[in-house]
C-alpha cells in the first residue's frame, strides 16, 4: 500500500490541496521591492509563539486554523477565522491571491467560483486560460476590482459540508484578516497570529500583481516584521521564500508536497524557519500493513535546524486512515506523540480538545 492511500487528501488532490504534486521553484526571480519600513509599535506575543524560543519547547503544538475553521463554516472568510479564534487557534491561515487592482484577498486559489457565487452575479466573466501550464475554464480572481470582490458572497467548497452560509459572507481582504487577529488578541488576551500563504506567486508576478510586496507592506502596518511577531509567511515557492527572507525577519516556512520528501533540508534552512509538511512526510505505512511509522523526516528536519508543522487534520471519515475510522483525536495525538510543532486543522475544537484530553504530555 503506498502511504498516500492511507490519506484521501493525497488521492483527491484536485479538490482539496491545490499544490499537492507542487515542485520547488528554485529558479531565481527579478524580483524588485517596495517595502514599507515598520512604524507601528511591536505587538505583546505569548511565550508559546515567541520565535526564538526553543523548536520543541512549547507546552503544546500550535493549533492553526486551515482556512479558518473550514470544517463548519465555508473556507477563507472572517466568519469562519473568528470560529476558529474561538475553538482555541493559535493561528489563522489565510491563502492569499490578487485582485486586478492589486489587493490581497482569501482565497485558495485564482479560480473563484469553486467557492464563492461569482457564476450568478458575473456570469458573463466565464473565461478560459492557462494557469501554471494548465488549461481552466471560469472565473478568475485577477480578472475582478476588490470593488467587485466584495460584491460576492462565499459558499461552501465540498459537498459533504454543510451549505447552511452559503451565500452569507464576503470574501475578506488580508488587512481585515490581520485586524479580526488584532481585535480578538485584545479582547482574549492572547496572541492569536496569522499564518498567509503566497498563493501562485510566480503566475500573479507575471501579471504584474506580485503578492510578496503587498504583503509585506500590510504586515508592516501591522507592525509585524520580525521573527518575534505573530506571524509565519508560508509557500510551496521556494523563489517567493527567497524574496521574502530577503526583506523580512518574519519567521518563513517552506510547504513540502509528498514527492518532496528528499528536498535538501541544509537548503531550505537557509531560508526558512521551518517546513510545513503533508502527514505522510512523517508516517508511512509498515511493510505488513496497517501499521504506521516514521520515516525519518523529522530527525532530518530537526538535524537541521528547522520547525516542523503538518497539514491537514479533519474529523471526516474520508481523510482517516483505517486504523483511525472515527477518531480523528487518535491521528492528532500519533503526530503530537512525534514532537511536531504545529498543526493545521480544519477542526479546531477537535485539535484543542486531543491536545488537552486526549494526547499525553511530552
Ligand atoms: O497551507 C498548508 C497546507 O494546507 C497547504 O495546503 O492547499 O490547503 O493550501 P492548502
Ligand atoms: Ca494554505
Amino acid at each position: 500500500m503506498h502511504p498516500a492511500s492511507l490519506y484521501p487528501e493525497r488521492v483527491s488532490s484536485g479538490l482539496l490541496c491545490g499544490r499537492c504534486a507542487v515542485g520547488l521553484i528554485f529558479a531565481a526571480l527579478a524580483l524588485s521591492a517596495c517595502v514599507t519600513a515598520a512604524p507601528v509599535q511591536e505587538a505583546p506575543v505569548s511565550a508559546s509563539l515567541a520565535g526564538d524560543a526553543p523548536l520543541a519547547s512549547a507546552q503544546r503544538p500550535l493549533i492553526i486554523a486551515h482556512r479558518g475553521a473550514s470544517g463548519y463554516v465555508p473556507e477563507h472568510t472572517l466568519e469562519a477565522y473568528d470560529l476558529g479564534i474561538s475553538q482555541g487557534a493559535d493561528f489563522i491561515e489565510p491563502d492569499l491571491v490578487s485582485t486586478q487592482d492589486g489587493h490581497l484577498v482569501a482565497r485558495h486559489e485564482n479560480r473563484i467560483d469553486l467557492t464563492t457565487d461569482v457564476a450568478q452575479r458575473f456570469p458573463l466573466r466565464k473565461t478560459t486560460k492557462t494557469v501554471e501550464g494548465k488549461v481552466e475554464t471560469g472565473w478568475f480572481i485577477e480578472d475582478f476590482t476588490l470593488a467587485e470582490i466584495r460584491t460576492l458572497r462565499a459558499k461552501e467548497r465540498l459537498p459533504f459540508r454543510s451549505r447552511a452560509f452559503d451565500g452569507k459572507f464576503a470574501i475578506p481582504t488580508f488587512g481585515e484578516v490581520v485586524a479580526l487577529a488584532k481585535r480578538r488578541s485584545a479582547e482574549l488576551g492572547r496572541t492569536v497570529g496569522v499564518y498567509p500563504e503566497t498563493k501562485q506567486p510566480t503566475y500573479f508576478r507575471s501579471l504584474a500583481l506580485p503578492l510578496e510586496e503587498p504583503l509585506l507592506n500590510e504586515l508592516a502596518t501591522a507592525g509585524w516584521t520580525t521573527e518575534q511577531s505573530p506571524v509565519f509567511i508560508q509557500s510551496f515557492d521556494a523563489a517567493s521564500l527567497r524574496f521574502l527572507k530577503s526583506r523580512t525577519r518574519v519567521r518563513l516556512i517552506q510547504l513540502l508536497g509528498d514527492s518532496q520528501a528528499d528536498v535538501s533540508l541544509s537548503d531550505v534552512k537557509q531560508y526558512a524557519f521551518g517546513v510545513g509538511v503533508t502527514k505522510t512526510l512523517l508516517l508511512r505505512v509498515t511493510q505488513k500493513g496497517q501499521k504506521l511509522e516514521p520515516t525519518g523526516f523529522l530527525e532530518r528536519a530537526r538535524a537541521a535546524g528547522l520547525a516542523v508543522h503538518v497539514w491537514t487534520f479533519r474529523n471526516e471519515s474520508l481523510f482517516l486512515a483505517p486504523l483511525d475510522q472515527g477518531k480523528p483525536e487518535q491521528e492528532i495525538c500519533r503526530f503530537v506523540a512525534l514532537g511536531v510543532e504545529g498543526l493545521f486543522t480544519d477542526f479546531p475544537d477537535t485539535t484543542l480538545q486531543a491536545l488537552e484530553t486526549r494526547c499525553g504530555r511530552k
